[in-house]
This record gives C-alpha cells, sequence and structure tokens, in this order.
C-alpha cells in the first residue's frame, strides 16, 4: 500500500517552524538512533538553512552502539556536532549544553568581543513524532523548570523552559514529518512506532522485521525464539511460521506478527539498528 506525504502538512509545519527559528541560537534535530536516516526530515536543511545545529540521535539505549558511533561520524563528517542521547536520562541530558556552547563558541566570542552581555543559548528542539521531543523537554527542564513568560516577538502563548542559565528552549517542539514514500522507510518507521502500522499489513511488517534481524542481528533471534541457524536459513516468511506455531498460535500468523512487532517495541530483542550505515546514500 502506497503511504502519501502530505505537501499540504509539510508546508504547515515548515512554516511554524520557521516563525520560531527567528527567535533561537540553534536547533537540537532529534532523530531516533535507530533510523538516523528515515527519521530525519528530509526538507530540514532547505528549512533551518545556515541555523547551527546538533543532531541528536535519541533512543541511544535502544540502538547497537556500534551503528551509532558509525552514524555519528558520519554526520560529523558532513559538519554536524552530534551527541548519542537518552532523554529518558538526566546524565545523558546535560551532556547537550556543553555540545551547544562548542557549537556556538565562534559567535559568542564574536558577541562578547563586540561587547554583548553574555546570555543563556535559546534552543529549539525539532524532529518527528516520536523520537523523544517531549521526554528531552521534560529532562532538561525537570525539576528547575521555570517559563520566564512571553519575550517580545515570540509566537504568542509560547514560552521558554528555563534548564539553567545556561539554556533556554521554546517549550513547544517542532514537529515534522518523515518522508515515507519509500516503502522500506515506511516499514521501519512503523516498526519503531514512529507511524501507525495500521498503515500497513502486520505480517508484511513482520517479515520485514525478521529479514532485518536476520541479517543483522541473527542471535537475537535464536536466543528468543529458539531458533536454530538452519531455520534462519529459511524465507522471512517460513520463519515467521515457525515462531509462531512454536509459541502455540498454530497458524494464527497475525498474532505471530504482532507478537513480534511489539517485543521489538518493546525492547524485548534487544538493541538493534533498522538504517545501517553500510547501506546509506549520500
Ligand atoms: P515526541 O514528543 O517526539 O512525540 O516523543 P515522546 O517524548 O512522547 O516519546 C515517545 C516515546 O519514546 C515515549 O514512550 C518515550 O518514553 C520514549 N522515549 C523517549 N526518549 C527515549 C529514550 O531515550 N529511550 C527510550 N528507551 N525511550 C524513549 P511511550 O511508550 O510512548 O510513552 P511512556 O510509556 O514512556 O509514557
Amino acid at each position: 500500500m502506497a503511504i502519501q506525504w502530505f505537501p499540504g502538512h509539510m508546508a504547515k509545519a515548515r512554516r511554524e517552524v520557521q516563525e520560531k527559528l527567528k527567535y533561537v541560537d540553534i536547533v537540537f534535530e532529534l532523530v531516533d538512533a535507530r533510523l538516523p536516516k528515515s527519521s530525519r526530515n528530509p526538507m530540514l536543511d532547505q528549512i533551518i538553512q545556515q541555523k547551527p545545529r546538533i543532531i541528536l540521535l535519541n533512543k541511544a539505549d535502544l540502538a547497537d552502539p556500534v551503528q551509532t558511533q558509525k552514524w555519528q561520524n558520519y554526520f560529523n563528517n558532513l559538519g554536524y556536532e552530534t551527541l548519542a542521547l537518552t532523554a529518558k536520562n538526566d546524565k545523558s541530558v546535560k551532556q547537550i549544553v556543553p555540545a551547544a556552547k562548542k557549537v556556538l563558541a565562534e559567535k559568542r566570542a564574536r558577541d562578547k568581543e563586540k561587547g554583548l552581555k553574555e546570555r543563556a543559548i535559546r534552543a529549539i528542539v525539532l524532529g518527528i513524532p516520536n523520537v523523544g521531543k517531549s521526554t528531552l523537554l521534560n529532562h532538561l527542564a525537570g525539576k528547575k523548570v521555570a517559563t520566564t513568560g512571553n519575550k517580545p516577538g515570540v509566537t504568542k502563548g509560547q514560552q521558554w523552559l528555563r534548564f539553567n542559565s545556561q539554556l533556554e528552549l521554546l517549550d513547544t517542539p517542532g514537529i515534522l514529518w518523515p518522508k515515507f514514500e519509500d516503502p522500506e522507510v515506511g516499514k521501519r518507521l512503523a516498526l519503531t512506532g514512529a507511524i501507525k502500522d495500521d498503515l500497513l499489513q502486520l505480517d508484511d511488517l513482520a517479515i520485514y522485521e525478521l529479514e532485518i534481524l536476520s541479517r543483522f542481528y541473527p542471535e537475537i533471534l535464536m536466543e528468543r525464539y529458539q531458533l536454530s541457524e538452519d531455520d534462519l536459513f529459511q524465507p522471512a516468511a517460513e520463519i515467521l511460521m515457525e515462531i509462531t506455531k512454536k509459541r502455540g498460535f498454530k497458524d494464527d500468523y497475525e498474532r505471530g506478527s504482532e507478537l513480534l512487532i511489539n517485543e521489538l517495541r518493546q525492547g524485548r530483542l534487544g538493541r538493534f539498528t533498522l538504517d545501517r550505515y553500510e547501506e546509506k546514500v549520500d
């Protein structure tokens, strides 16, 4: 089934984000570390243009650390500062301020030379749904949350969350849409829960999951579903049948598919990355 990419949605999101960009020094682009490519908005470069940014690979606790490091190197080589982040974890979140200072160091030094008083860095969190934007805001703001009220020119109702004296965040993140015309990207986003899976057939999704796991993480499948190496040489549809039977669901493949997808989403299958660095296309 073809999934639509709605130009109308994108145009609106783009206008909203561009309006907010005027008030910030830096963009925190949040992506899912399991999908460092598919969970990015492909128009982001166009939208934010030269605004400094940090790419935050969130949910790093769920991703394959070897792949995360490769993706970080990839983005670093493109000139972006990156952080592997677990937004749920305060310690992880604390790394953001030093990273933002590093990105803005030159500009801040120039401002200082001009005699401008040093002020808190102002930032906006941007990302597609479900990458952890609210979680990050909550953890950044934490108990120290203090809204500093509307500032002149800022969109009505928009407030700043103060992390500490060094960082202020717009209290509403910018929501962008993933581009999932490519069915493979759609399946990856659906597997991590970023888009609704009612757009896709459950068994299609489970078969796709099995294709990726048997190729890149065979040990996860063997251990969790008591499969042998030979089992994994079969086509993914056969593996699905095998798992469904083993779990006592007879030939209810829909139930087998649901189990596989839910276990993946709940993190019961361990850490994995669906966007493979090796398959990246520049
Ligand atoms: P959004 O604003 O970008 O849409 O995302 P949100 O913060 O709502 O996060 C989406 C889901 O991802 C939430 O789970 C959240 O707990 C989880 N999440 C966010 N950051 C991390 C992270 O670094 N690691 C892990 N493991 N999970 C993360 P949920 O099940 O939808 O909600 P809840 O059960 O946590 O309330």
